[in-house]
């Protein structure tokens, strides 16, 4: 019998999988099945998108590079140059990726010693598990740090204390916030560049939900580095803010040192995306239209369930932006709460499955069409008038 990774033993079974088999049961006798659970909206890509991916295949494929096509880095600069107002240099401080989650999930290779005495890698808890998979399979230790409903679900680095930031590599942020759809300011950006600094450690911001905002703009880190980019990275993504998740496009914008080190590390890896998804993601981030056609689409859904969620008294939290909505568990039970609904033919994910500070909370992703929202939260009203879920 060969040996095992210790990291795969310690990451345990899917959350959400003894939900998703209950909703397959129900599924399986063709009734309305309101899906609120995967944060993967039905949403087609952009034709100009597609076209632009078929155009491209030609009658030979060669591997891509890790650095990018220059054309892909160049439309990512020039993006970052409009939506947030910063200067960034292609070839120096831009490097494509094959989505986010591959490129958050190599990072601590190439910034974590396993024998150094900073293996640690913070984030928020709730939060997406992938910065502490990464910390553990690159043989660190992740450390989660529980966010609250009182502390806005901000990961606030200078509350740590000095013993907890001495012993990390890298602190994960990201806003606007998955699972809690909750937001940050330019200032809140301030204060963790500073603390990063302080404390020599790589402050990394992953932004992917970042165009999905819904009063004001979201903005980036990048946007307090005024030209400093040390010690600071922005993953951004393609997934959401162009409906192309399987495309698996994203990029990672920052320290030209640290960029230096990931183009090292990064053809080891060979996760490059293909060169044709490459000229279809220099379309998208050329294009800003179809982005505010898609948040038009998640606001109007936003709406209904928002709606929904005051008349019945139900407290939301966080939910300023993301495709996600947070709220109490009526009663505090998140996962029975998530059973009860559901019996009306709804599924919503438990906050625990985001972590232990998700618990006692809810998270619906707003998956279904704006009617199949509607239809929804009207069988979710009457369940509550009818007495079979607390309200
Ligand atoms: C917080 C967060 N980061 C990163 C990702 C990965 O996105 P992608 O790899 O599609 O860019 C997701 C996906 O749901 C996410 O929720």
């Amino acid at each position: 019998m060969a040996t095992t990774n210790p990291a795969l033993e310690q990451l345990g079974g899917y959350p959400l999988a003894g939900l998703q088999d209950l909703a397959n049961e129900l599924r399986a006798d063709g009734g309305p099945v309101a899906d609120f659970s995967i944060g993967d909206p039905d949403e087609p890509t952009p034709p100009f998108i597609r076209d632009a991916l078929i155009d491209a295949v030609g009658p030979v494929s060669r591997y891509p590079t890790a650095a990018g096509q220059r054309a892909l880095r160049e439309a990512v600069a020039s993006w970052v140059r409009t939506r947030h107002g910063v200067e960034v240099d292609p070839d120096v401080h831009v490097l494509p990726s094959a989505g986010s989650k591959e490129a958050i999930f190599h990072l601590p290779l190439a910034v974590l010693d396993p024998h150094g005495d900073r293996r640690a890698v913070v984030w928020g808890d709730p939060g997406y598990p992938v910065y502490g998979r990464g910390a553990l399979f690159a043989g660190g230790v992740s450390d989660p740090v529980p966010l609250t409903h009182e502390g806005a679900w901000r990961l606030e680095l200078g509350d740590l204390g000095a013993d907890r930031l001495a012993a990390a590599c890298l602190a994960w942020v990201n806003y606007p916030h998955n699972p809690t759809g909750a937001v940050v300011d330019v200032d809140y950006y301030r204060r963790q560049v500073a603390t990063a600094r302080e404390q020599g450690l790589l402050l990394a911001s992953d932004e992917c939900y970042q165009e999905v905002w819904f009063d004001e703009p979201a903005p980036s880190v990048l946007e307090v580095c005024e030209g400093n980019f040390t010690d600071v990275l922005a993953f951004v993504s393609l997934s959401k803010r162009s409906g192309m998740t399987g495309y698996r496009a994203g990029a990672i914008v920052g320290d030209p040192e640290l960029i230096r080190r990931l183009r090292l590390l990064r053809p080891n890896v060979g996760t490059a995306s293909p060169d044709f998804v490459q000229v279809a993601a220099t379309a998208a981030w050329r294009d800003q239209t179809h982005v505010d056609a898609r948040r038009a689409v998640f606001a109007a859904k936003r709406d209904v369930v928002l709606g929904f969620l005051r008349d019945a008294g139900i407290e939301v939290s966080g939910s300023d932006a993301t495709f996600y909505v947070w709220f109490r568990a009526p009663g505090g039970d998140d996962t029975g709460y998530a059973e009860a609904l559901l019996k009306e033919r709804i599924i919503a994910s438990p906050g625990t499955a985001f972590g232990p500070a998700g618990a006692g909370w809810m998270r619906l992703a707003l998956v279904p069409t704006v009617q199949g929202c509607r239809e929804a939260v009207e069988r979710w009203a009457e369940a509550i008038d009818a007495g079979r879920l607390p309200s």
